[in-house]
């Protein structure tokens, strides 16, 4: 039998069922569940309980696999799954991790096309906190009136490492604080993406930092309003992990982040990333 798939709301999300497990690793599965993650941004496969073998295989079946932070990482398993954790044994540079409590896309400010999707399995679920927020920005770019829309067209925003660490500057300790934050990576983006299907969506984040050409406190008062509509409950998920699920998202058209959790419920998510096709263009 196929897998199967149920929307979980409206304008996002999707989970999967299927009858046999081996069902999902088939080059059908891979295309489906690809053009799915197209279309509903976030795809749910409940208690899946991957080895990261099997999350290499699906990632790799459905794109190219792309290796976004492995070098963060004291591995102790494939230096292409990234694990996700507070814990310094295994991340020694926790500001990563960090920063993922902030509204973002991934490899926004990598001189790469945006990975298309990314791709997390949980492996220790923690008893509070620590569940993940995606937001669909082209259920946002789609849902704004006509003329907010008119008014963004050709602006574009300048993205970077700095602005994404802003939030945590003062947490960092200080003898690591100017060479974190000196990661020098700066981008800018079209504010609107006009995919090559023709559909748009809004890139914005924490890792946008101003709009080129508009004051500054302006720029980012638009950038912060257009988060806030992006999140707001029609246009985004809230994911509650339960040990074993695991969830892709579109990196191109969401952006995610994960609730605050402490290092104390031992939260562990393996990650992977599917790399993009096309840069972000207006
Ligand atoms: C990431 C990320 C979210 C989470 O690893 O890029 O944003 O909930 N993770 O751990
Ligand atoms: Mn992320």
């Amino acid at each position: 039998m196929a897998i199967r798939f149920e929307d979980i709301k409206e304008h996002i999300g999707s989970r999967v069922v299927w009858d046999d497990r081996a069902d999902i690793f088939t080059p059908e599965a891979a295309r489906a569940i690809r053009a799915k993650v197209e279309e509903r941004t976030v795809v749910v496969f409940p208690e899946l309980d991957l080895t990261d073998a099997e999350q290499l295989a699906i990632t790799g079946a459905m794109g190219e696999k792309v290796r976004l932070t492995a070098r963060n990482n004291v591995q102790s398993n494939d230096e292409d799954v990234y694990q996700v954790t507070l814990d310094e044994k295994i991340n020694p540079q926790p500001e990563y991790v960090l920063g993922t409590f902030f509204w973002h896309m991934d490899g926004i400010t990598v001189d790469m096309p945006p990975p298309f999707a990314t791709l997390l399995s949980c492996r220790i679920a923690p008893a509070v906190g620590g569940e993940t927020e995606f937001a669909s920005t082209y259920a946002a770019y789609e849902g704004l009136p006509a003329e907010e829309k008119q008014a963004l067209e050709g602006l574009k925003a300048v993205h970077s490492v700095r602005a994404s660490l802003s939030p945590i500057a003062d947490a960092i300790p200080e003898k690591h604080r100017e060479r974190v934050l000196g990661i020098g990576l700066v981008k800018e983006h079209p504010l609107v993406w006009t995919h090559e299907s023709g559909r748009k969506s809004l890139v914005i984040g924490t890792t946008a930092d101003h709009i080129v050409g508009m004051e500054v406190p302006a720029g980012r008062a638009m950038l912060i309003r257009l988060q806030e509509w992006a999140a707001q409950p029609a246009f985004s998920l809230r994911h509650k992990w339960t040990k074993g699920d695991f969830v892709i998202w579109d990196n191109t058209g969401a952006m995610h982040r994960a609730i605050p959790y402490d290092k104390s419920t031992g939260r562990m998510m393996h990650r992977t990333s599917i790399a993009g096709t096309e840069a972000v263009a207006a």
